[in-house]
């Protein structure tokens, strides 16, 4: 018998986004969200999705507001499937109201979809009643959109792929909480006519496994330059850090350049911030920058503290960057609706 919703139906989530230093790039079950390789990222700080849900049993269709406007078909569909895993898990039949709201744009390609289904998974979880640990919320997160596994967590994060079929054990977890590593910091450059993402990544990663000769290489480098990126973030040792992650960036990038058709994701001017990059490391005789992107055109170039304003004043005068912000890692989803216990 299904049941009505309980009483207090509603919930408030926040979630932030996070970049990859490993990228998520490649399932071994779409359905699942289960990838090949396991992935590490950094939790973006002051950047995050506020997410209400609330179950009601007067209405007779989910409504999904987004940013303030009714959602798009697409957006929507994402949407009611995460609610309708919840209603399965919970036995809850009403229809529910989400709205959702990002404090950066949505276009901006900071990952707005890792944010927005953990902020999505927490707020319907915890409004149908369902208490999930940060673990369950990850996994749960996971099925929205892979990256979303990891803005559950705060901090340095790793999403181990794992190995079962059921899922299981495919799950992110903080390494190293935010306080780890003050000094490091994320200059996102944001670069002018970034296109719209056309193409969920979940569906591209798809066309990169089947047709990329490059992508099993990929695979087969990916342990141990993971387990070298881990020890450089413990040891806080930003001359290690920095040429791997550029490595990695240059390999996702190689995968993404070697798909069939091309998956290209850059505009000059992102490429002219890489470029830029190289320069003020060579300039410097050692690596003070690095330089990581998603599927997307912006930029995120890691530095130090002390480097940041000349890191910065770089990358601001490279032509086609419309603007730079400067991030810290940041602390992962949390409840914001009640205080008290089992807030998290
Ligand atoms: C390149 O799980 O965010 O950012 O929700 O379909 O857009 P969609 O996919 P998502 O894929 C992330 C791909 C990536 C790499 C990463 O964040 O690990």
């Amino acid at each position: 018998m299904p049941r009505a919703a309980p009483t207090s139906a509603s919930a408030t989530f926040e979630a932030p986004p996070n970049i990859a230093l490993v990228k998520y790039w490649g399932n071994r079950d779409t359905e699942l969200a289960l990838p090949y390789n396991s992935s590490v990222s950094v939790t973006l700080a002051g950047l995050r999705s506020r997410t209400r849900v609330r179950f009601d049993p007067e209405l007779d269709r989910d409504r999904v507001v987004l940013n303030g406007e009714t959602a798009a078909e697409g957006p929507r569909a994402a949407v009611v499937r995460m609610l309708d895993r919840v209603r399965e898990r919970s036995g809850i039949a009403t229809c529910a109201e989400v709205d959702s709201e990002n404090n950066f744009p949505t276009a901006s390609g900071l990952a707005s979809s890792a944010s927005g289904f953990a902020a999505l998974a927490g707020a319907a979880s915890a409004a149908a009643g369902l208490s999930l640990s940060p673990r369950e919320l990850s996994r749960f997160a996971r099925l929205g959109s892979g990256s979303a596994s990891r803005s559950v967590f705060g901090g340095f994060v790793l999403w181990r792929a794992g190995s079962r079929a059921d899922g299981r054990d495919s799950y992110a977890r903080t390494l190293y909480g935010e306080r780890h590593w003050p000094e490091l910091v994320d200059v996102v450059v944001l670069v002018e006519n970034a296109p719209l993402k056309e193409v969920r990544s979940a569906e591209a990663m798809q066309t990169t496994v089947r047709t990329s000769p490059d992508y099993p290489g990929r695979l087969e480098r990916l342990p141990p330059l993971i387990g070298r990126i881990v020890r450089a973030i413990g040891a806080r040792d930003a001359g290690r850090l920095f040429p791997l992650v550029m490595e990695e960036c240059d390999s996702f990038r190689d995968v993404c350049e070697t798909t069939r058709p091309p998956l290209d994701y850059l505009t000059p001017a992102s490429r002219a911030v890489l470029s830029e990059v190289r320069s003020l490391n060579r300039a410097a005789g050692r690596p003070i920058a690095a330089y990581t992107h998603d599927a997307g055109a912006h930029v995120h170039v890691f530095t130090l503290s002390r480097h940041v304003r000349t890191v910065r004043r770089a990358v601001a005068s490279v032509p086609g960057v419309r603007e730079t912000l400067v991030v810290r890692p940041g602390p992962g989803a949390r409840r914001v609706d009640r205080s008290g216990r089992g807030d998290r």
